[in-house]
């Protein structure tokens, strides 16, 4: 196993590229299941979790080729409709080639899902929409089993899933007739999804609505797409530059899909400036400011950010109540960060009250989850004295070499073994 070394206190400063969303590229990639052309998908990042998703599409009979930048999926030869434990144990986003294989294939097995252990995580509402349309589904041995034929319905959810609207999506636009589907989740990643499936040729209006009506059409064609770019990673990122005092700019970024976490940054100071390269986050003259924080579905605070801003408030002027609204268990970075000196206490179920402290000393704390132990490198990075972070497999299923990216900013970390 890997850890990182880092010892913190320099501002840093630079330029770095952010390349495409990873909760992009795992639906896109499912998506490609639903054609027998080719999928061509630009500005990929070679995170775990995309060789783990390149490995389930493979075991499919897909093949999946790539180059430094772009990923080529091709589904023409397609031998099992059977997604084994190995790779949807690993991963949650697995799971979403549930929707693609029942609606091109008739039949599919998809192992229950794994994925970070932040709260229960179930698929009811995945099972339901595609009951709803009209799926025979069984669980048997640890596998969901799917039977079609598909129907246009009219789906509603109950609460807001970013995975089942992925799903339900994929499965309607091969299914005959019109499904409208009702509360779906707006994160850009679902937008991004959409747009390539509309490449493909499906037919879905309401983009960006509470309301998507989705035609089904009776083939699917290839298409090239250029990912959205990660708005977690950007955030990550922008974050670094304010608890080191460092300007950074991030090539590629899009402050539009972060203006929720903006928001929390600008009250400190912190300047960000949208240009044609890409956002330019400059905390240089910045003074860290408390401010509440509830995480909520887009266009609301992200909760893959929440870890992110938990270390930033640890560091800032007053208290802070953070509010954690989508998981049940997304604190599990608190008690590593409260070993390196930040105040902060449970206030109630899904909340805590932070205390900002001038100052975070290094420790040997431990990553359990992929953003809590990003947030964990983060206070290491603004910490006085040297730290190791553990467990930083959580971190690479998110983030490619995020070393290489900080170092190149002028941090001093290093994977070293553990
Ligand atoms: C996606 O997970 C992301 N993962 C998560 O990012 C992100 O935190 C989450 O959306 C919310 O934005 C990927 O895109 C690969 P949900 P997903 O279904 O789809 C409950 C990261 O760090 N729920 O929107 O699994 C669920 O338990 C990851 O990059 C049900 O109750 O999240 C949760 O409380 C972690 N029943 C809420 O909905 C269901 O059938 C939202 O989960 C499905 C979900």
């Amino acid at each position: 196993m890997y850890a990182f070394k880092i010892t913190g206190g320099r501002p840093l400063n630079g330029t770095v590229p952010i390349k495409g969303a990873k909760n992009a590229i795992l639906p896109l990639m499912a998506a490609a299941l639903l054609t027998d052309e080719p999928v061509i998908l630009h500005n990929i990042s070679y995170l775990s979790d995309v060789i783990t998703m390149s490995g389930l599409l493979a075991s499919l009979g897909a093949s999946v080729t790539h180059t430094p930048d772009t990923l080529v999926i091709q589904a023409n030869q397609i031998t099992t409709t059977t997604a084994a434990y190995e790779y949807v144990s690993k991963m949650r986003a697995s799971f979403w080639v549930l929707g693609p294989l029942l609606a091109r294939f008739g039949e599919t097995r998809v192992s229950l899902p794994g994925g970070c252990a932040i709260g229960a995580r179930p698929v009811d509402l995945y099972i339901k929409a595609l009951e709803t349309m009209g799926a025979n589904i069984t669980i048997e041995n640890g596998y969901v089993h799917a039977r079609g034929p598909l129907h246009a319905a009219d789906v509603f959810f109950p609460k807001i899933s970013v995975g089942a609207t992925h799903n339900t999506i994929m499965a309607a636009v091969l299914t005959p007739g019109t499904t409208i589907i009702h509360n779906p989740a707006l994160e850009p990643e679902v937008i991004d999804l959409i747009t390539l499936l509309q490449k493909m040729g499906a037919d879905i209006r309401g983009i960006g609505t509470k309301t998507l009506t989705i035609t089904g059409v009776s083939k699917l064609h290839g298409a090239i797409h250029t990912v959205v770019p990660d708005r977690i990673e950007t955030a990550t990122f922008a974050v670094a530059a304010a608890v080191t005092k460092g300007n950074i700019m991030m090539t590629g970024a899009r402050l539009d899909l972060l203006e929720a976490v903006a928001d929390t940054l600008r009250p400190s100071g912190i300047i960000l400036t949208q240009t044609d390269q890409g956002l330019r986050v400059d905390a240089t003259h910045a003074v860290l400011k408390s401010i509440p924080i509830t995480t909520a579905e887009y266009p609301g605070f992200p909760t893959d950010a929440q870890s992110l801003l938990t270390t930033l408030l640890s560091l800032a002027d007053g208290k802070a109540l953070v509010t954690e609204h989508i998981f049940e268990n997304r604190f599990m970075h608190v008690p590593e960060l409260v070993r390196m000196g930040a105040r902060i206490q449970a206030a109630g179920n899904q909340s805590v009250l932070i205390t900002g402290v001038p100052e975070l000393s290094g420790a040997i704390v431990t990553a359990s989850d992929l953003r809590g132990g990003v947030g964990l490198v983060l206070a290491a990075l603004a910490a006085r004295g040297e730290s190791i972070v553990q467990r930083i497999y959580h971190i690479d299923r998110g983030y490619d070499h995020l070393e290489d990216k900080l170092i190149a900013l002028g941090a001093n970390i290093e994977r070293i073994p553990y």
